[in-house]
């Protein structure tokens, strides 16, 4: 009896031995991300599509809003780091503060992939497991500007007092974002140097926003309703509030002014197919995401990352393309 007692607790504590070595194999990656605002459309979609290749892989997913919060995200942050996610996906609330959450993660040996909201490059570079996913915002100006340029040589009635300039306004995002800034430049840029003769009207910061965009495109219309030509938009949700309320003024569509985003979803693909804008700029949703999840995977199993094409070890950005009414039909498929 002894003996079968003895035989019994060998057998028993050699299984939990056993479940023990099975568990810590087969330990779930479990993988945090914390989005500067999950009302943003184009975040939406980006979280979506992350979270939906993140559960395919078997991976814990835990995602949380920071609801334009900094203090949230660095709270968020750090209560993920206590609970031992192998990797944490930043889209900062504030890209010029990323301090605190590189400290908090460079004492927990965690990697941190930002995305979409791009930090200075010193930051990035203030310890080895930072990353960076996104585009380039030089990138998606200059696309929209060719876009523009182009459009004007095949529609030179554009200039519609015919005084040899093009008078617009342009709807920026938010103040200080690197695709705000970058976009609004790049794209001004490509215009001038095709010898397009500009002339501004007005600018209004609208947020990424298509209610905000809607209301100040309202006021201008007030003021600039016989003179605005073109309405540049750092976004798609700014270019459809600006389509709203030309929809709702008393100008004949064949005489509003041209209006162009960035983004590519679904709704302002929408608007290019119709032809109420005369374009936009495909932000890569779905290269962008897979960027991300195949990275944080990578990460969390400590591979290699050579199969993920960093660029100085720590940068994935995928091109932007332009979308026209001529290549929108591909791109309504791809986004549906
Ligand atoms: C940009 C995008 C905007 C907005 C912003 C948020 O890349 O074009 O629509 O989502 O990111 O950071
Ligand atoms: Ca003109």
């Amino acid at each position: 009896m002894q003996k079968l007692k003895i035989l019994m607790l060998v057998f028993f504590v050699g299984l939990v031995g056993c479940t023990h070595a099975e568990v810590s194999q087969t330990k779930q990656i479990q993988i945090g991300i914390s989005y500067y605002d999950s009302y943003d459309p184009f975040i939406e979609q980006l979280s979506k599509r992350i979270e939906d290749i993140l559960n395919e892989e078997n991976v814990v997913v835990k995602s949380q809003d920071s609801e334009k919060s900094q203090i949230i995200q660095n709270r968020q942050v750090s209560d993920m780091l206590k609970d031992g996610y192998d990797v944490i996906c930043v889209n900062l609330v504030d890209r010029t503060a990323p301090k605190k959450i590189i400290t908090m993660a460079e004492e927990a040996n965690v990697p941190i992939i930002f995305f979409n909201r791009e930090l200075v490059a010193q930051d990035l570079e203030s310890w080895k497991k930072l990353y960076y996913v996104g585009g380039d915002a030089n990138e998606s100006g200059t696309k929209q500007g060719e876009i523009v340029v182009s459009y004007l040589e095949s529609h030179p009635e554009a200039d519609h007092n015919l005084d040899g300039k093009i008078q617009y306004i342009v709807m920026e995002g938010e103040a200080g974002h690197q695709d705000a800034i970058v976009r609004t430049e790049s794209s001004i840029q490509a215009i001038s140097d095709a010898g397009v003769v500009l002339d501004k009207l007005d600018y209004a910061i609208a947020n990424w926003n298509r209610s905000q965009a809607y209301t100040k495109m309202k006021q201008f219309l007030g003021k600039y309703k016989d003179s605005v030509e073109l309405v540049l938009c750092n976004n798609d949700e700014m270019a459809l509030g600006v389509v709203q309320a030309l929809s709702e003024s008393d100008i004949p569509q064949s005489q509003w002014p041209l209006i162009i985003g960035v983004d590519g979803l679904l709704d302002g693909l929408k608007e290019v197919k119709n032809g109420t804008m005369i374009g936009t700029v495909y932000n890569d949703q779905i290269g962008q995401a897979e960027a991300i999840a195949q990275l944080a995977i990578a990460l969390a199993k400590n591979e290699d990352l050579d199969q993920c094409h960093l660029t100085n070890g720590k940068y994935i950005r995928k091109p932007y393309e332009k979308v026209t009414q001529e290549n929108v039909d591909d791109y309504l498929k791809l986004v549906q």
